[in-house]
């Protein structure tokens, strides 16, 4: 199986996304990271180690990464689309914690990167300054890393801003450092993906209906999922970090276009807006940009790992 490292803010997609990789047998989760991002990184720590502990996972090493941006400290978290607690209120629940690993996140994933001997896909599903800073300071082990997968971003409108998407607003100078360097491949499924492939009630209903974790899950969706169907006029919800997971467990499950992105890291309107350039002559590293899919098959596939024990 191929070595996986999980950056993420759980965040009820976040929980979706962790579920389908510890189900997956194609990969190998070596650690989890939780940073700040949908809500405080005291949270999403307690969360990402209470979801390791549900799947009865608690030998997958959980570090504390990042407490706030690189840069900017603007306040702006999501706890009004995935709960207070970031669990769609289900957290105070949870009542095994995995234990908490003592590393700082990017030691954790650089141990993880020296020890591995074949190439480590990192997914990074939350903001991305444990990925920017991993790569700024461990230079000599970017050619252990095979590919990183980040859901972020958007070519359309945003989800924050008319422009920004949460992963990138929220530390755009960390995701301008990931996107445009050179040493290490990036795949980038953007919101104008993630925003069709929504479900809806049928689909909540298998999820639950599964077993007693996807049960756990379809109850932390519910709050999300009224929400999505409130914002969106109908009933769907976007599973954005799960289909970022589905890309790392079974490449190719989306269609890529490589272009180079680069982010706007100004304080103005247009912070953290992820600029394509699609100009014939575009110079400067390409981001394979994930903007197409079979939409029934991803969602199905998603599915069908989740439920899969
Ligand atoms: C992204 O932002 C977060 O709220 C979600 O967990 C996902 O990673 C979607 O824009
Ligand atoms: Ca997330």
């Amino acid at each position: 199986p191929t070595p996986l490292i999980i950056d993420t803010d759980p965040g009820v997609d976040d929980a979706v996304a962790l579920v389908l990789a510890l189900r997956s047998p194609e990969v190998d989760v070596r650690a989890v990271v939780a940073a700040f991002g949908n809500v405080a990184l005291d949270d999403t720590l307690r969360n990402a180690r209470q979801l390791v502990a549900l799947l009865g996972r608690s030998d997958v090493p959980v570090a504390a990464g990042a407490s706030r941006p690189l840069v900017h400290d603007l306040p702006a978290r999501a706890g009004h689309v995935h709960g207070v607690d970031g669990l769609g209120g289900r957290s105070a629940g949870l009542t095994d914690l995995a234990p908490l690993d003592p590393r700082p996140g990017v030691d954790l994933m650089a141990d993880v990167l020296r020890g591995a001997t074949e190439p480590v896909t990192i997914a990074s599903i939350g903001p991305l300054t444990d990925t920017a800073l991993l790569l700024a300071t461990h230079p000599e082990l970017t050619e252990r890393i095979g590919r990183v997968v980040v859901m972020g971003g958007a070519l359309g409108a945003g989800n924050v801003t008319g422009a920004a998407e949460f992963n990138v607003h929220i530390d755009p100078e960390a995701a301008h450092r990931v996107l445009t360097q050179a040493e290490v491949p990036v795949t980038l499924v953007p919101l104008d993906l993630t925003l069709r492939c929504m479900v809806g009630t049928p689909w909540l209903e298998r999820l639950a209906g599964a077993d007693p974790v996807c049960a756990e899950l379809a109850a932390m969706i519910v709050p999300y999922h009224a929400f999505y169907s409130a914002d969106h006029g109908r009933d769907a919800v976007a599973m954005h970090d799960a289909l970022a997971l589905l890309e790392c467990v079974a490449p190719g499950s989306l269609r890529t276009t490589p272009l180079p992105v680069r982010v706007a890291c100004d304080l103005g309107p247009a912070r953290g807006a992820t600029v394509a350039d699609h100009s014939a002559d575009a110079t400067g590293p390409r981001v394979q940009v994930a903007l197409d899919a079979d939409v029934p098959t991803v969602l199905e596939a998603v599915l069908t790992r989740l439920a899969s024990v």
